[in-house]
């Protein structure tokens, strides 16, 4: 309940008390609030409020995590009430609500955080990871601390945001309760054990009591769900409908998926999580290539399958990692490879170009070197879950979800190859089952303010989330002022939605479209020229208050894009190229300028 709310509502309280408490809680910060509120609740039951020293002097191991497509919020959420089981007075909080400030007090602090971009820090992270690094960050000499890093050794800059937090923790003077620990994409099982180990390390540390107060308060998970990424719901496929024409290189697909009556929520901006099922085409075709059977009984987990199940749901098969490419070159033999294996660039390139099926045919086993089922298992990694930038909104389309899925497909050395997740959902059929779940994404929303202009920014499968934004607008009754910058390769065959874009535009609802189709002409023209072109305009909105989203490709679209985005503060707002950046950057954490990219 607010505060505020306190006094016009049937309460227990004097006025007197209700503004003594309104005096108090006005000086705490967002943890302190939390610790505030369990404590009493704690000490409520007991029937009289416990010392005040005793509280002041309880410790409390406090939980952040940096993430931005939740699986380090999972992490932290699990480690959270695995504490709390044994008894830990427990903070958990997103870096992004954490008072800085709060720090010099903390004892006992357990991150989890991720890396995105190109070993940038998540959303969330930005201001604790900036805080740290800065001048302004104090002494931590009373500090312990242990740090998750979750990455994907496919990427260059591998757990980078986790290397520099713990570096920086020990640079303050913290001291380390374990080593760093740096979780591939396959992080559950290191997860798992870090959060034992690290509640071991602890107890030295802290005094556990059946009292002790939890607060597991700032940081609500919002819109939980009984339906998670290690709980999906099974949902049914409505549509997979083509929506590039004949003509187009590219398959892109316009995805409805029934809800039913999960009860599943979503925002616009939120994802969805997709488990697949692997081409059977294709596990046939390494079966054939390694001579193992189907039919053959395998154990994964603790569950019973054959290898056929195994391949085809549970391990991931069209993603190589450099493990799996450093593992096949030792066991091939294969002196090219080996070489390859050991160069970490030439193996990030490989790896964007080929999948398990390649290796097996372009790097064969030499007999008498053979591979049997259990062995194959270990060396691929579980199949982890895609998520889709949600493209409808539930004030709209109810219970389905709508998304904007480009079929990842590719010829290599003559054989048709795709990605798992978006082939899987190319095929689908009226009724196909589809295991999902939603992620949400609190870094990308409409303002909260309906008169807030917005300017969206979605080439190619990016335009998704401004579906969402458009139909909860229109739903909503918005006014203000709407902008979308749209890009693909032709006008004919890749306007994605075009009919629905143009609907919005006769109606009002959409005040400005933009378009840049790259192939139409003898040069190319992106979204990144249209910005240029229109900058005098798109400063103006800027000056005006606008809202800025960019979603789709982070390789290079968000980047030059970024970039253009600079050159119109500069040419057209008069600022040097380091103000336009710290402008970018303030918008930024006013929240104005928002991305999800991938
Ligand atoms: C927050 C978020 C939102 C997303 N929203 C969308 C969305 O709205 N629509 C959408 O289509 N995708 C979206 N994606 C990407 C999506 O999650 C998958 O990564 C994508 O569909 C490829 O998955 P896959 O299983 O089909 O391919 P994989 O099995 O993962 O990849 C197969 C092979 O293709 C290569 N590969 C992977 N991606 C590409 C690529 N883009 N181009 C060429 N080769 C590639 C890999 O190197 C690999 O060898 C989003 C990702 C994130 C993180
Ligand atoms: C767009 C994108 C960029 C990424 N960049 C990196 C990277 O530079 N280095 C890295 O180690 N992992 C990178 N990752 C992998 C994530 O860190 C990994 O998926 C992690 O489990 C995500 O955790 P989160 O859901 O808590 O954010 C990237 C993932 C995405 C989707």
């Amino acid at each position: 309940m607010l505060l505020k709310e306190l006094s016009s509502l049937a309460s227990p309280l004097s006025q007197g008390q209700v503004d003594k408490l309104k005096q108090l809680t006005s000086e705490l910060s967002a943890v302190q609030l939390a610790w505030v509120s369990g404590y009493l609740a704690a000490t409520a039951n007991a029937g009289q409020l416990a010392p005040v020293a005793d509280a002041q002097t309880a410790q409390t191991v406090t939980i952040l995590y940096g993430s931005q497509t939740g699986n380090g919020r999972g992490i932290a959420k699990a480690l959270a009430d695995k504490a709390q089981a044994q008894g830990y007075a427990v903070n958990l909080a997103s870096m992004g609500e954490y008072n800085v400030r709060q720090l010099k007090q903390e004892t006992v602090l357990l991150l989890v955080v991720s890396t995105h971009g190109e070993g940038e820090a998540p959303d969330d992270a930005i201001e604790l990871h900036k805080f740290l690094a800065s001048k302004r960050a104090p002494k931590l000499d009373n500090l312990h601390y242990s740090v998750l890093a979750l990455g994907d050794s496919s990427y260059e800059f591998f757990c980078q945001t986790g290397k520099d937090f713990n570096a920086r923790l020990a640079a303050l003077g913290a001291k380390s309760l374990l080593p760093l620990i740096e979780c591939d994409v396959d992080y559950e099982a290191a997860a798992g054990q870090w959060h034992a180990d690290v509640l071991e390390a602890v107890k030295p540390l802290i005094q556990t009591s059946s009292a002790s107060v939890v607060s597991i308060g700032t940081a609500k998970v919002s819109a939980e769900s009984e339906f998670t990424k290690q709980n999906p719901y099974s949902a049914e496929v409505l549509v997979s409908q083509k929506i590039t024409g004949r003509g187009s290189d590219r398959d892109v697909r316009h995805v409805e998926i029934d809800l039913g009556d999960s009860g599943l929520s979503y925002q616009a901006g939120d994802a969805l999580g997709v488990w697949f099922s692997n081409d059977e085409a294709l596990v046939g075709e390494i079966l054939t290539a390694l001579s193992l059977s189907a039919d053959e009984q395998v154990v994964v987990g603790a569950e019973p399958l054959t290898l056929k199940q195994a391949l085809v749901d549970k391990k991931e098969l069209t993603q190589l990692y450099p493990g799996l490419v450093k593992a096949w070159a030792e066991l091939s033999g294969n002196e090219v490879l080996l070489a390859l294996s050991e160069d970490k660039e030439q193996v990030r390139q490989f790896i964007l170009k080929h999948q398990l099926a390649d290796l097996i045919t372009l790097y064969p086993l030499a007999t008498p070197v053979t591979l049997n089922a259990t062995k194959l298992l270990e060396l691929l990694r579980p199949l982890t879950p895609r998520l889709y930038s949600i493209a409808s909104s539930q004030s709209e389309v109810e219970t389905e979800v709508h998304l904007t899925v480009a079929l990842v497909e590719d010829e290599r050395h003559g054989a048709a190859r795709f990605g798992g997740a978006s082939h899987f959902l190319a095929s689908a059929q009226e009724g196909t089952q589809v295991k999902v779940y939603v992620e949400s994404n609190k870094h990308f929303r409409l303002p909260e303010n309906p008169e807030t202009p917005v300017i969206m920014i979605g080439p190619g499968t990016g335009v998704a989330p401004f579906r969402a934004f458009m139909q909860e607008r229109v739903a909503q009754g918005i006014q203000g002022d709407s902008w979308l910058f749209f890009g693909n390769p032709h006008f004919e065959q890749d306007f994605l939605y075009q009919t629905e874009w143009q609907q919005y535009l006769k109606n009002g609802d959409l005040s400005r479209i933009d378009v840049a189709f790259s192939r139409d002409q003898a040069h190319k023209i992106y979204v990144q020229h249209r910005i240029k072109e229109q900058g005098q305009a798109l400063w103006q909105w800027l000056q005006n208050g606008a809202h800025l989203y960019i979603c789709g490709d982070a390789e290079r679209m968000a980047k030059d894009v970024h970039q253009a985005l600079i050159e119109v503060a500069v040419e057209v707002g008069g600022l040097n190229s380091e103000a336009a950046e710290a402008y970018f950057e303030t918008l930024r954490s006013d929240k104005r300028y928002q991305k999800d990219v991938y």
